[in-house]
């Protein structure tokens, strides 16, 4: 569906002109409703070589300058989405989306960071991390990485403190679930969780029991149910709240901050919100599909259709997704990502003769900004601002990059969208940008459209059309230490002085 919206032009960033002609190093946007997480003001902003310049009502500029006129709209930095697999192998197959037409979508959606994760190769994260640099080459938009760690052993620890002192990663993924693949026990995780709080960097969690997700497959087996239903039939919410509280406690043992990635059901959020009532720093991340998406489809008489919702945790039944909105506007939950993992009906027809087969992912990418835009804020659930928390600037606040991502500020980048609230769309796989040839969101209509999206200071998305160019995108390296290690020694301190002390009883010999 790209090639029919999508411009590639060939021309670098150095003078700013693409061959399309639309990039400008200077663009003035007039008379928006500025909106930043903390404060929303009518202003114009100025944008020269990339970054924001100045913020301010009535900016006066000369000729040479692109304006935009954002009168009765909404300027807004540009999402950031901290989970997405873009050219993951994955289940005996590739996703279908690649870095150039995952980050096409999503710029054509107002997203303009992403942080993806990268899988070891055989556990090696410097393999890994290779074979990431590789596939990230064509970037047309701002990325990072996190890593996932599959095995332990001296390596992996010493290649851990060099990826986060040299190479920008500060966030390391442990799966608990995908038995046989990627899934860790409690011993590794253990080892990870010492390893990160020593080096500054947050653990994210794929929490789910990976062992009884096992046994709960093998029962639908038994049972003769090996369609897509079986998904969500052998892995229900209370193993996703089992692997959330274990994660948890286990984090608490070790005094550091852990961050919980695709939040899907209330067993798990619940978890959470008990956990940061106790003080302790847990992240929850809701991704677009558990919020708004329901399990009904999984029992679609079609296979096809059935099969594109299937992704781990599983989509769940209805009550779960509103009441992560219900959490996520109240503070419970901190920001919003898609766990972007496409394959198309061809790939997902590896299981259809076994659900333990097909290949687990959703797309959501490019309709994040809008369906949250919709859901949310639209039916009054979110203010603006806090629009702009969940989508962007707590993403770049937990991954160290706040203030040069998530806002709209003299001196940040120039990521930004501008939303017009009045404007309305339709999604669907013939539309979209994504190389799939399905959508879980075919059909949907919504409230809220991003016009434009600028980029690193290009306008890169306009009337319906995309001018994205190749190798535009930078690698944005993430430092260690973000605020939810503030003050971690000293919660050390309280946490030790809360237990029996650890002091060896001297026994006089018995007589
Ligand atoms: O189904 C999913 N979530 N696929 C991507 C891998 C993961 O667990 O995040
Ligand atoms: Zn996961
Ligand atoms: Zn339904
Ligand atoms: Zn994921």
């Amino acid at each position: 569906a790209s090639e029919s919206t999508t411009q590639f032009c060939s021309a670098g960033r150095e003078n700013g002109v693409g061959s399309c002609g639309v990039s400008s190093t200077r663009i003035l946007i007039k008379g928006g409703t500025v909106v930043n997480a903390h404060h929303q003001e009518l202003a114009d902003v100025y944008v020269e070589n990339g970054i924001i310049v100045a913020v301010q009502p009535n900016i006066k500029v000369g000729d040479e300058v692109t304006v935009l006129d954002a009168t009765g709209k909404f300027v807004m930095p540009g999402g950031i989405d901290p989970h997405t697999h873009l050219a993951m192998e994955f289940m005996g197959t590739e996703t279908i989306d690649d870095f150039f037409s995952g980050q096409a979508a999503a710029l054509a959606g107002g997203t303009t960071m992403h942080i993806d994760f990268v899988i070891p190769v055989n556990g090696n994260l410097v393999a890994g991390f290779e074979a990431y640099e590789n596939k990230s080459r064509e970037s047309c938009m701002d990325y990072g990485f996190h890593m996932a760690i599959t095995k332990w052993d001296e390596g992996v620890s010493r290649d851990m403190e060099m990826l986060v002192k040299e190479k920008g990663i500060n966030s390391f993924k442990f799966f608990l679930a995908y038995k046989g693949s990627l899934m860790v026990t409690d011993d590794l995780l253990l080892e990870g969780l010492k390893r990160c709080k020593s080096l500054g960097a947050l653990a994210m969690v794929h929490a789910e029991n990976g062992d009884a997700v096992f046994e709960g497959q093998k029962r639908m087996i038994e049972l003769g149910i090996t369609g897509p239903e079986g998904h969500a039939l052998s892995r229900p919410p209370v193993l996703e709240g089992e692997a959330t509280a274990r994660a948890i406690r286990l984090a608490r043992f070790i005094n550091t901050p852990l961050y919980v990635v695709h939040v899907m059901s209330v067993d798990a959020m619940d978890e959470i919100a008990k956990a940061r009532k106790s003080g302790q720093k847990v992240i929850g991340e809701p991704v677009v599909s558990g919020l708004i998406l329901d399990d009904h489809w999984l029992w679609d008489p079609d296979f096809t259709i059935a099969s594109k919702y299937v992704m781990s945790p599983p989509i769940r039944p209805v009550g779960h997704g509103k009441a992560l909105q219900d959490a996520l506007s109240t503070g419970i939950l901190q920001l919003v990502g898609t766990d972007h993992c496409t394959f198309n009906s061809t790939q997902k027809a590896l299981g259809l003769d076994d659900f333990r087969r097909i290949p687990n992912g959703v797309n959501g990418l490019e309709e994040r900004m809008h369906l949250i835009w919709d859901t949310m804020v639209e039916s009054g659930q979110l203010s603006a601002t806090d629009y702009v928390r969940i989508t962007s600037t707590e993403c770049a606040r937990i991954f160290n990059i706040y203030p040069r991502k998530g806002a709209i500020l003299a001196g940040s980048d120039a990521d930004i969208i501008i939303l017009n609230p009045n404007s309305s769309y339709e999604i669907s796989s013939k539309s979209h940008h994504s190389r799939s040839d399905t959508n879980v969101y075919e059909g949907r209509r919504g409230k809220g459209k991003v016009e434009v999206t600028i980029a690193g200071g290009r306008i890169v998305w306009e009337n319906e059309e995309l001018k994205v160019v190749p190798r535009s995108g930078k690698y944005i390296e993430m430092p260690p230490f973000s605020y939810l290690f503030d003050g971690i020694e000293k919660s050390d301190a309280n946490y030790l002085s809360s237990l029996r002390a650890p002091v060896k009883r001297v026994r006089t010999e018995a007589t």
